[in-house]
């Protein structure tokens, strides 16, 4: 089984640093950190509202990706402003999120089922200045069966469901949402696609995730950054890189 890849999303040491509209703490220190404590990429979402990532602070994180040489997951929304700006710094990776700007975070995954029309172009062109492209999508063979469709070479599937059933103590709920996680992840690998997780993972909800094989990356934000306050970025990090290697581990045996 292959080494599970941690990309962090540094997306909310901007949003503190915005509330007083300064320069601290700053999201491209706190990604040279990341990377330090194990990081395999990092992941940066820039939001057509600016409300956290700024334009400044893509650049920075772009340079410093390059200079260590560890992947840019730049997230955007499908519009032409971001398409331009990512075939500007040409990032290892782009991955497709949905973006409604009254939403507080990424709510959904990308309707690639019904928006195949104004996605497909956007593959496209990212796919042709070299950009790998991934799709972020809901856990379900239909979204899966459009990604490769339209040309995605990544899918990165929507744990948000199963975290929240996690977090709240819905077992149940929260078993049937890991098996169709389970099994949008086996039809994306029988596709050739490479599958991704992630959004609202933590500390205990993240080993399950960490055990479905064909998953060979996990992206995650919010809970480490907030974790951070508590015990440092370093340590969080640490914790939750040693978390995901126990559940390949305990799969493995
Ligand atoms: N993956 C994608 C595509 C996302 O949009 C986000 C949130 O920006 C994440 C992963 C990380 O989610 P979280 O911040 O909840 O860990």
């Amino acid at each position: 089984m292959s080494r599970l890849r941690l990309g962090v999303n540094i997306d909310h040491v901007a949003t503190i640093r915005n509330a007083r509209g300064g320069a601290h703490p700053d999201p491209a220190r706190a990604a040279e950190l990341a990377i330090e404590a194990g990081a395999d990429g990092i992941t940066a979402h820039l939001r057509e509202d600016r409300r956290h990532i700024s334009d400044a602070d893509i650049d920075r994180i772009a340079a410093l990706c390059r200079k260590v040489s560890r992947p840019l997951n730049f997230e955007m929304a499908v519009t032409d402003e971001m398409l331009a700006i990512a075939l500007d710094h040409r990032p290892h990776a782009a991955c497709l999120v949905p973006e409604r700007r009254e939403e507080r975070t990424t709510e959904g995954g990308l309707d690639v089922a019904r928006g195949h029309n104004a996605v497909a172009p956007v593959v496209r062109r990212l796919r042709e200045a070299g950009v790998r492209v991934s799709l972020f999508i809901e856990p379900s063979t239909v979204q899966v069966a459009v990604a490769e469709a339209i040309g995605a070479q990544v899918v990165e599937l929507h744990t948000g469901a199963y975290c929240e059933a996690v977090q709240h103590g819905r077992v149940d709920e929260a078993a049937a949402l890991l098996a169709r996680l389970t099994s949008a992840a086996e039809e994306a690998a029988r596709r050739g696609l490479e599958v991704h997780a992630g959004h609202g993972l933590d500390f205990h909800s993240v080993k399950p995730v960490a055990a479905i094989s064909q998953v060979v990356e996990l992206n995650i934000g919010h809970f480490l950054i907030g974790e951070a306050i508590f015990t440092g970025l370093s340590a969080a990090i640490h914790r939750m890189r040693a978390l995901m290697d126990e559940a390949r581990a305990e799969v493995a045996a």
